[in-house]
């Protein structure tokens, strides 16, 4: 982002979205993270025009803006795919085989950490423990945990989320 702010070419409709997250979490004591958190859930992700607004409005240094967006892991400043992948790495979920996992995503996406299918259908990305360690390795899928993982499990589960069908398998 250019550290010179320009007004941003946002709808109409996107720029009230903002001011009605800005309004619901202005008084609480973290808003920026609160509001950057809101935006990006019902946008997908906090374009550089959404980042200078918000700025804006909240009378912030951008580059504080873009600070807070591209510091936390599960805020992002590019489009993300449909689905978020999220295979963990921690030390549990690593000693039970979650390299194997994440070169079973990664061979059945065709992508690496960080990137979009081409479909815009799936990113992958990697996190910290998902708190379901007895049963790693894990990953995560949007909202939902998966466990137990192995390389078929994890091509089943894929292949089900690339029909847009409610993966069923835990
Ligand atoms: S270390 Fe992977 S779920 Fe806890």
């Amino acid at each position: 982002m250019n550290a010179c702010s320009t007004a941003p070419t946002l709808s109409t409709e996107t720029d009230k979205q903002i001011d009605r997250v800005i309004e619901e979490y202005k008084d609480e004591p973290s808003p920026l993270l609160e509001i950057l958190n809101e935006v990006q859930h019902i946008f997908g992700y906090l374009s550089d025009d959404m980042l200078i607004a918000i700025s804006e409005k909240l009378s912030i240094p951008t580059s504080q803006v873009y600070g807070v967006a591209t510091f936390y892991s599960l805020l992002s400043t590019r489009p993300k795919g449909k689905h978020i992948i999220r295979v963990c790495e921690s030390a549990p979920c690593h000693v039970m085989g979650s390299e194997s996992v994440l070169r079973a995503v990664k061979d059945e996406l065709g992508i690496d950490l960080g990137e979009t299918t081409p479909d815009g259908l799936f990113t992958l990305e990697s996190t910290s423990c998902l708190g379901i360690c007895s049963v790693g390795p894990a990953m995560m899928v949007n909202d939902r945990v998966f466990g137990n993982l192995t390389r078929e499990k994890v091509r089943l589960i894929l292949r089900r989320y690339a029909k847009d069908k409610e993966a069923s398998v835990s």
